[in-house]
């Protein structure tokens, strides 16, 4: 069996993904793909108690190192148990986050080595990267404004200078990873984000399956 499709939704807060996700998961399974939704931190037991651990508050707050190693450590349990199992069962994987939010979160936002996070990188993906990343991008006052009402945790909290370094971070890895980051203009209405979202995703569909022919 041909091995599913592994899609990552990436963006800073408010800026659309589980909204994106769910029109994802609609269309792939419209045209017939078992798929699996999932999102980092979390997708496993273990996943999501790191991500209470991340995202809660701390008396002494966590460096962007110790963040680092409990999202590397979550992450390859969630590919061990969840991602890699569904892939090589012909399921199409639909993940709100991966490693690339790592990047732009712990290392963009909080200065963490770029070296080092590819290297851990390296170790826990054991070769495995996505096949497409849809980067919902708009400027970060957009996003802020659209979670205005929601609690926010941790990182929400964070000020607009952090989230702009989050921001920059992301467009960095579109520019170095063009073969599989497709960013996509947010800051438009739910409608036309959805429509060029899945425009990239039939496009992608053909490339994908006419490969595996
Ligand atoms: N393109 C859009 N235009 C206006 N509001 C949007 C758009 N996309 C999402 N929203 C709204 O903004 C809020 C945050 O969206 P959400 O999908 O939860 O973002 P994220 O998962 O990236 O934090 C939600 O209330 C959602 O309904
Ligand atoms: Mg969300």
């Amino acid at each position: 069996m041909t091995r599913g499709a592994f899609i990552t939704v990436e963006g800073t807060e408010g800026v659309g993904k589980s909204t994106c996700l769910s029109a994802l998961d609609t269309a792939l399974r419209d045209s017939g793909h078992r798929v699996v939704v999932t999102r980092e931190p979390g997708g496993t037991a273990l996943g999501e108690r790191v991500r209470d651990l991340i995202l809660d508050e701390h008396d002494g707050g966590l460096s962007g190192e110790i963040e680092a190693l409990l999202l590397f450590a979550a992450r390859a349990r969630h590919l061990e148990r969840v991602i890699a199992p569904a892939l090589a069962d012909g399921k199409w994987v639909v993940c709100d986050r991966f490693t690339d939010a790592t990047h732009a979160y712990q290392g963009g936002g909080r200065g963490v080595d770029r070296r080092w996070l590819e290297s851990l990188a390296r170790i826990v993906h054991e070769g495995l990267e996505p096949d497409l990343t849809l980067l919902l991008d708009a400027p970060v006052e957009v996003g802020l404004r659209r979670i205005r009402g929601r609690e926010h945790d941790r990182f929400e909290k964070e000020h607009t200078d952090f989230f702009s370094r989050v921001r920059a971070a992301y467009l960095d890895i579109a520019e170095r990873a063009p073969h599989r980051v497709r960013r996509i203009d947010a800051d438009r209405s739910v409608d036309a984000v959805n429509g060029d979202l899945l425009a990239v995703l039939r496009e992608f569909t053909a490339r994908f399956e006419g490969a595996g022919k």
